[in-house]
């Protein structure tokens, strides 16, 4: 059986296959949070469900609230210096991730964050080429600053909006990530045709009928000629990310 890798060259996806045999390909993602429930479906549905049930994607939600010493199973705390809002405390944090890092050495420890870097498609390439991932999920105003400075290793945001808390933003990162894992998708090139591979967007696509109400599939698809067909895509690409996302070209 073959596997094939995803490797980035000059920031675009290209998958090389090796022997099953010489490579296992799976990811393992600990998600820490303080609403683990929060995460309770977006895993157990379509792709993201078919990786975990072929064992080819991880997924663990960590309560944070199970390694805080506090009373009451508190994780947050006043500001120091005043201010609006709570800030999660560095000894849960600290003592979950520690505990989490005894059973797995973490290629990277993600902060989801709306001051962190914006993630894109490229981030989601490199990402998958990893093998653990630990997620943190800020909650409130944030998570004490010496958490940042000493254990976090990447700190992302996925637009610039702000979100109640980071579940969503991690949940995006499992699902863009998962996707890429070689052997997820039913066909291992269709992660290739995506929107932003090629910092292009994808071109229209088309199914049965030809037909519809007098809106005709352009003949060209019905053409049978792959090459021009592929040509066709790629003009339509191009004008669609030219019109759409004209940033992409730069
Ligand atoms: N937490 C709150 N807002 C966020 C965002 N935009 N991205 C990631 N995590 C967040």
């Amino acid at each position: 059986m073959k596997c094939a890798i995803p490797m980035i060259i000059q920031n675009s996806l290209f998958l090389v296959q090796y022997s099953i045999l010489d490579l296992l390909c799976s990811m393992k993602i600990d998600i820490l949070s303080v609403v683990p429930n929060l995460l309770d479906s977006p895993f157990s549905h379509s792709i993201l469900k078919r990786a975990r049930d072929k064992g080819l994607l991880e997924v663990n939600v960590i309560n944070l609230r199970d390694h805080t010493t506090y009373a009451r199973a508190q994780v947050d705390d006043y500001a120091f210096g005043g201010g609006a809002g709570m800030v999660m405390m560095i000894e849960p944090l600290v003592n979950a991730i520690e505990a989490l890092q005894k059973g797995t050495d973490y290629d990277e420890i993600i902060f989801l964050t709306p001051d962190g870097e914006t993630f894109n498609q490229k981030m989601a390439n490199q990402l998958s080429l990893k093998s653990n991932l630990l997620l943190i999920c800020g909650h409130y105003k944030g998570i004490d600053q010496r958490v940042r400075e000493h254990f976090i290793t990447k700190e992302i945001s996925i637009g610039d909006y702000v979100l109640s808390g980071g579940e969503l933003g991690a949940a995006v990162l499992v699902d863009a990530i998962g996707r890429l894992i070689p052997g997820v998708l039913n066909d291992e090139t269709s992660a290739l045709t995506d929107s932003f591979q090629d910092n292009l967007l994808a071109p229209p696509v088309y199914t049965r009928p030809e037909e519809f109400r007098g809106w005709k599939v352009p003949d060209i698809l019905l053409s049978g000629n792959h090459k021009l067909i592929e040509e066709w895509r790629h003009e339509q690409s191009v004008k669609r990310t030219e019109e759409r996302r004209p940033d992409l070209l730069d």
